[in-house]
């Protein structure tokens, strides 16, 4: 893929979004090679994905804003719904992703960021929505998901200052997960990926539906929908060996085992 490299690791593959030049800004065709990887994943083997950017210094610096300085209203709205569909499709991609984000995610790149499920930065790692100093608002998300995350108050703050957050602030008020040195970014989101991909996958995209969908609605419709997916995995092979291992190991503890999960 020309922008987007990609790499099985066992269960788990890492996306790298590799277009250093431009530290790795998100023009039409960047869009279209995620689309394309995203469309390559095998689902019934890959159990976690990272997302990152190539090099040292950024994971995204943003949408392309080249490509979108000359564009007409209807075009800047179209590239908006491209960038807002490929990012969706992310957030709602039935395995988990985690973003490893090594340097600069600004504009787009902490809008790409904040559509995966878990968020590991470097030390180095830079926030922000800059588009007011450019004269548009976040145009892939940032002002609902931002929000969505780290409260109205310091969305709007964020947003409409447009001053940037370092990696520790960026902890502080819960916009990522956790930071590490650059150099552990990608051991530390593997080890997590990893830890995901043990467990039963069937139950682990059946808690990221619940949660999403969840979220969307009030309380007493979201336990419904937690009800039907809770129902969903029972009878699967692995709830069946998972739970007779379980009783199993408290009659005798030396048949505790390791479940290799099947996704069946
Ligand atoms: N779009 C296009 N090109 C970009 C880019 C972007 N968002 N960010 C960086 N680049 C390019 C630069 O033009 C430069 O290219 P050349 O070498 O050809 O001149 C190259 O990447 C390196 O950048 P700098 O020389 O500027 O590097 P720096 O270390 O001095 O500064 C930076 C780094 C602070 C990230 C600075 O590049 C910058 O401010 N970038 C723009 C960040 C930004 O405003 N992002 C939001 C974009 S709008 C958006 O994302 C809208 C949306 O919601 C959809």
């Amino acid at each position: 893929m020309g922008f987007v490299d990609y790499e099985v690791k066992g269960k788990i593959a890492v996306i790298t979004i590799n277009r250093p030049k431009a530290l790795n800004a998100l023009n039409a065709e960047v869009l279209d090679d995620l689309s394309a990887v995203l469309d390559q994943v095998d689902q019934n083997e890959i159990r976690c994905l990272i997302l990152t950017g190539a090099g040292e210094k950024s994971f995204v610096a943003g949408a392309d804003i080249g490509s979108m300085s000359t564009m007409t209203k209807s075009e800047g709205e179209a590239f908006g719904k491209k960038g807002n569909d490929l990012f969706r499709r992310l957030e709602t991609f039935p395995i988990p992703v985690i973003a490893a984000i090594n340097g600069f995610a600004l504009g787009g790149g902490c809008e790409i960021s904040m559509s995966c499920d878990i968020r590991i930065a470097a030390e180095s790692a830079l926030f922000g929505q800059p588009e007011v100093g450019l004269g548009i608002t976040p145009g892939f998300g940032g002002t609902q998901r931002l929000a969505r995350l780290v409260g109205a108050g310091m969305a709007k703050q964020i947003i409409y200052t447009a001053k940037n957050i370092k990696a520790d602030e960026a902890l502080r008020i819960g916009l990522v997960n956790k930071v590490v040195p650059l150099e552990e970014l990608l051991p530390a989101a593997e080890k997590m990926a990893n830890q995901i991909a043990a467990q039963a996958p069937i139950a682990v995209r059946a808690c990221k539906k619940a949660i999403n969908e969840g979220l969307q609605v009030d309380m007493d419709k979201a336990i419904v929908i937690e009800e039907k997916i809770f129902g969903d995995c029972f009878e699967t092979e692995d709830q069946q060996e998972a739970m007779k291992n379980f009783c199993r190991k408290k009659d005798d503890p030396e048949k505790v085992k390791v479940v290799d999960f099947k996704n069946k």
